[in-house]
């Protein structure tokens, strides 16, 4: 690790205090010159660390960078070899795009690509994904074998019960899964998650999975656009979080890549079931560009959603999308 991120990781350990720069150079046992060196191209990049006469450095409680030095500290023992697979930019067209190009030409599992805003965040069918400053964007890239599970469904869906533990360690609130993997707080959207995977031609299998992230931490109501406003909304609408996200993101990669077993698909479909908000309640089915109503009845061991249509009718749907 360079002389700058150990000496963010400090400050990071202590946010708000200050520390000497004496103390800082014999941590590292560096000088204190490299030590004056390092926080002024922290400063640089956008770091808001406070000199204080013979106090020392201070990292502002008030900075909300996103960065490997801010998730580390948040990392279970586990996940702490992923770090140096953690990539962080300021902005990026798509981080699914980028971890793609990577898995490509053969990134490692685990491999994580965040970035502060999107240019050109996407959703499912090629749609637009809002993706402003404020916003958690981050794109693993998965190699199966190691995860220990094959079907797209299960990868999909374990990250959709992953992304709900996260945001509940984090806050107070209680997210739901809209099947198939949209995330909602309080009737509204928050989180939406987008699957990409190649097959491997010969075995038949999944060579690699991208899972792409993206979740409104802090955007205000009133900075989504006037067709999304009545739908989006934030884990924290209303309030300035600053180092949450880096949290959030480590609360994240301790559950999709830092566990000692892979959980068992059963036990990701009774947790994604027990979080699903559609049970019992009347839907619209999209598919094929028809629509039609049905009441949503329940999910299978696989994932797939069981409904009942006004004739009556039990359908399965293995993919597709519905309305609430
Ligand atoms: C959806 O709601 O249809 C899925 C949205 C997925 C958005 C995330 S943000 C990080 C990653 N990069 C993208 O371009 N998309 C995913």
């Amino acid at each position: 690790m360079s002389t700058k991120n150990r000496i963010l990781e400090l400050l990071e350990q202590h946010r708000g205090e200050s520390i000497s720069g004496e103390r800082l150079a014999g941590l590292l046992n560096i000088s204190r010159n490299a030590v004056w060196k390092a926080v002024k191209e922290l400063k640089k990049d956008g770091y808001d660390i406070v000199a204080v006469t013979n106090k020392g450095y201070c990292l502002s409680e008030e900075n909300d960078i996103v960065s490997i030095s801010g998730i580390k500290p948040f990392l279970s023992e586990k996940s702490q070899p992923y770090a140096n697979k953690i990539q962080i930019y300021k902005s990026l067209e798509s981080t699914n795009k980028t971890a793609k190009e990577l898995a490509v030409v053969g990134a490692e599992h685990g491999t994580v690509i965040i970035s502060d805003c999107q240019t050109m965040g996407r959703g499912r069918y090629s749609r637009s994904f809002f993706s402003p400053a404020g916003g958690l964007y981050m794109s693993l890239v998965l190699r199966p074998k190691v995860l220990q599970f094959e079907n797209p469904t299960s990868v999909t869906a374990f990250a959709a019960v992953s992304v709900c533990e996260a945001i509940e360690s984090i806050s107070k609130k209680t997210p739901k899964i809209k099947w198939v993997n949209d995330i909602f707080i309080d009737g509204k959207k928050v989180c939406g998650i987008l699957t990409e995977a190649v097959t491997d031609f010969e075995s038949g299998g999944l060579d690699w999975v991208v899972l792409g992230i993206g979740i409104n931490v802090c955007i205000r109501t009133e900075e989504f656009p006037g067709d999304l406003q009545p739908l989006a909304t934030s884990i924290f609408p209303d309030e300035k979080m600053p180092g949450v996200r880096n949290k959030l993101s480590a609360e994240i990669i301790n559950r999709i890549l830092g566990f000692e077993t892979s959980p068992s698909e059963t036990e990701i479909f009774k947790k994604y079931k027990n979080r699903l908000m559609i049970l019992g309640k009347e839907i619209t089915v999209i598919q094929n560009q028809t629509e039609y109503k049905a009441t949503a009845i329940d999910v299978d061991s696989v994932g797939h959603l069981i409904v009942k249509n006004e004739n009556g009718e039990i359908i399965t749907l293995y993919s597709g999308e519905i309305r609430i």
